[in-house]
């Protein structure tokens, strides 16, 4: 291979699957507890409803069901996994992570297990764990999972309004192993902003306060409980960093967004997908969304919506494939694949 051929896939994704809530919540039931309205939430988000766990459901089982589905979906048993990577922000309990007690579920047994926080770009950072120590020979397959549960955690008032609309519960996973001669991941960029980390952020659940939880200083009603976010300030970065990641997949193999097969964007707001498709050019048939049915589903959405495409027969082999994400931190990230 001479020095200026581009490197051949190490990586690719072998099986995809996901699971979400039996419940589904309609902006219309989020209006009856809240200063809001379906008309205001669709119009601004291009959300109609989403999922929530019940009182019998976590992120754990849906985590599991997602993860065996994956693992039929590659044609693998649980037993040919040898990483286990769990992106989360809202594991099932403080510590240990998510991944760990994952790993107890599927009886994994002994294989490192580990735990991704960087929210709603955590399923593109966990690709880029996954195709490193697929690409070194650390691990053969990887199993990489997406789970949140968000429902226990918004505030169901008119001062939570513009957050808990937004957000939904689910699962998502999928199954990394050795590419396939050009099949793969071609590409994948990540960054980071920490100086905007107040933009999208929960303080009364952190660990720097002593004691840890001290009701006196943030009861629920005090609102420190729940996430806090300066909505346009977050939109305008996401719009931003989306279509600067996907330039930089896309420039590195001398390629632009013409060529692309299909974008999959994180869902966070159908408004910011269509202005990273308006800037770059993309047909309405190069992009999909389905934000209207989960909403935001964090690090759950990539492999919710990946799976959906996939099962709805629009992606061939030999496609051209561009995910994206962007989420609080500021974190982002974009993954190339030829299918
Ligand atoms: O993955 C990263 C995670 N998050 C995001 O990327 C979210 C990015 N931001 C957004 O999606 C949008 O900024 C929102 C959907 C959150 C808000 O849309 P917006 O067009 O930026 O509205 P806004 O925040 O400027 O609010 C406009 C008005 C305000 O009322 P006033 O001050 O004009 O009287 C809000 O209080 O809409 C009000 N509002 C609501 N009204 C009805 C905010 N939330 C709601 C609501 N229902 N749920």
């Amino acid at each position: 291979m001479s020095a200026s051929e581009p490197k051949k896939p190490t990586s690719r994704i072998l099986g995809t699957a996901f699971e979400v809530p039996r419940t589904v919540i309609s902006n219309d039931a989020l209006a009856q507890v809240m200063d809001t309205s379906h008309e205001w939430i669709e119009k601004r988000s291009g959300i109609c409803e989403r999922r929530y766990v019940d009182d019998s459901e976590g992120s754990l089982p849906l985590a599991e069901r997602a993860a065996l589905k994956a693992l039929e979906q590659a044609g693998l048993e649980v037993s040919d996994i040898d990483l286990l990577l769990f992106s989360t922000l809202s594991p099932d309990v403080d510590f240990p992570g998510n991944s760990a007690l994952l790993q107890e579920r599927l009886g994994m047994v002994g294989i490192p297990a580990m735990d991704i926080r960087n929210q709603c770009s955590g399923f593109v950072y966990g690709l880029s764990v996954a195709d490193l120590y697929v690409s070194s020979g650390g691990a053969k397959n990887v199993l990489l999972v997406g789970a949140e549960v968000h429902s226990s955690g918004l505030e169901f008032s008119d001062r939570g309004r513009g957050v808990a609309a937004l957000f939904g519960d689910g699962a998502g996973a999928s199954v990394i192993g050795p590419a396939d001669g050009d099949h793969g991941l071609l590409e994948i960029t990540l960054g980071a902003e920490g100086r905007f980390a107040d933009k999208l952020y929960t303080v009364g659940s952190g660990h720097q306060r002593k004691p840890r939880i001290d009701m006196d200083v943030a009861p629920p009603e005090s609102g420190y409980m729940f996430p806090i976010m300066n909505g346009r300030y977050v939109f305008k970065h996401a719009v931003e960093r989306m279509i600067e990641s996907i330039r930089v997949v896309l420039e590195r193999r001398g390629l632009t967004a013409a060529d692309l097969s299909i974008l999959i964007p994180h869902q966070a707001n159908l408004r910011i997908n269509q202005f990273v498709a308006q800037e770059l050019e993309l047909r309405e048939d190069q992009v999909v969304n389905n934000i209207q049915k989960y909403g935001n589903t964090t690090a759950a959405t990539i492999p919710i919506l990946l799976t959906e495409t996939l099962a709805a027969g629009k992606v061939e082999a030999g496609d051209l494939v561009c995910i994206v994400a962007f989420g609080a931190g500021f974190t982002w990230g974009a993954a190339l694949y030829r299918w």
